[in-house]
């Protein structure tokens, strides 16, 4: 039987509808009963059965900070999709970003070894690369860097695929993915593209990987149906600067106005006065500089390698900014 963690994320979601297409209804975890409307909406957007289809779920309640949850959820499980995680980059978050992304995983794997799992497909991100200052283009070989800004979600990512392959070593069988920013239908990054279709003007020079939801649960099924094992892919289809990002939604949006670079020091000035504002105890601070400076970087996100494992081309990402 197969387990899906994080069902009723983004990526979880469209994992189950693809599963559900093939006649496949895993386990999935959840917290909270409204939460997986989320699944349901997609499953009527599919299918004309979905309510048949949605009631096939094995729903188990579970969750990445109460570890006795998970044992439950392991009963009779085979093979393991891995897409829970929490998502955020401010600093306040820091403690939370570890204890799911980081011990959550941690615990996942120690849970896969014990229950001699077939195999595991574990959602990284490309904020767990390394950023060798030294090199223009970031790949599954460039070194992780202790040394340079990180945010804590890069940490708490890298900390969660550090974990993985110390399962690996123990004998478990996995793969990692490493998708960019993820475009799909309700991603976390539409509401912000939907200010720019509105109007929203202001951008950060610095370049991004994009990658297509579809892309990303093609790979993911393809590599656990697959003898693949201990590797990791970046999932990356193109690199775009916040400029040309900026621009295209402002098209889309239909919307004739010039866009303006949001200057370093602005952000450096918001930085500091968020320092003051927690050290009077008014709010805990969201900027860190590792996040301003990742703003500003014009590196180029390399996804190839996953090409000369399997059968896939990417999909051009101009489609999915619309
Ligand atoms: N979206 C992207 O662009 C992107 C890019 C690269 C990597 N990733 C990685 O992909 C994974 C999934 O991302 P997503 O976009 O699907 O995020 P999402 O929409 O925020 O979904 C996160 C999922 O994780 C679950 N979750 C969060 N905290 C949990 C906890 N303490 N215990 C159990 N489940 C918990 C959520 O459950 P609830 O419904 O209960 O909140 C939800 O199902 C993350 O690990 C993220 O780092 C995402």
């Amino acid at each position: 039987m197969i387990l899906v963690t994080g069902a009723t994320g983004f990526i979880g979601s469209h994992l189950m509808c693809r599963l559900a297409q093939k006649d496949i209804f895993p386990v999935a975890l959840f917290r909270y009963e409204s939460n997986k409307n989320r699944v349901r909406g997609l499953f009527e957007a599919q299918f004309s059965d979905a309510e048949k289809r949605f009631e096939k779920i094995i729903w188990r309640k579970a969750d990445f900070r109460d570890f006795s949850s998970l044992n439950s959820a392991f009963e009779g499980i085979t093979k393991v999709y891995h897409c829970a995680g929490y998502i955020s980059l401010a600093h306040k978050d820091a403690n939370k970003l570890l204890e799911i992304n980081e011990k959550g995983s941690a615990y996942l794997v120690d849970l896969c070894l014990t229950y001699r799992i077939e195999k595991l497909v574990y959602v990284s991100s490309i904020a767990a690369m390394g950023n060798d200052p030294t090199t223009a283009i970031i790949d599954e070989n460039t070194p992780w860097d202790n040394n340079s800004d990180k945010t804590p979600y890069a940490y708490s990512k890298y900390g969660g695929e550090i974990e993985v392959w110390r399962g690996i070593q123990e004998g478990l069988n996995a793969v990692i993915v490493n998708p960019g920013i993820v475009l799909g239908t309700d991603s976390p990054i539409a509401k912000i593209l939907d200010r720019y279709k509105k109007g929203l003007r202001w951008f950060t020079p610095g370049s991004n990987g994009y990658v297509g939801i579809k892309d990303v649960i093609e790979v993911m099924d393809q590599l656990m149906n697959s003898k693949i094992n201990g590797e990791r892919f970046i999932l990356v289809s193109e690199n775009w600067t916040g400029k040309a990002i900026a621009q295209q939604m402002l098209r889309v949006g239909n919307r004739n106005k010039g866009v303006i670079c949001i200057p370093k020091g602005l952000l450096y000035l918001l930085w500091v006065l968020e320092h003051l504002l927690q050290a009077l105890g008014l709010r805990k601070r969201f900027l860190t500089r590792a996040m301003i400076s990742s703003q500003f970087e014009k590196k180029e996100i390399d996804g190839k390698k996953i090409k000369s494992f399997i059968d896939f081309e990417y999909t051009p990402i101009e489609g999915m900014l619309c």
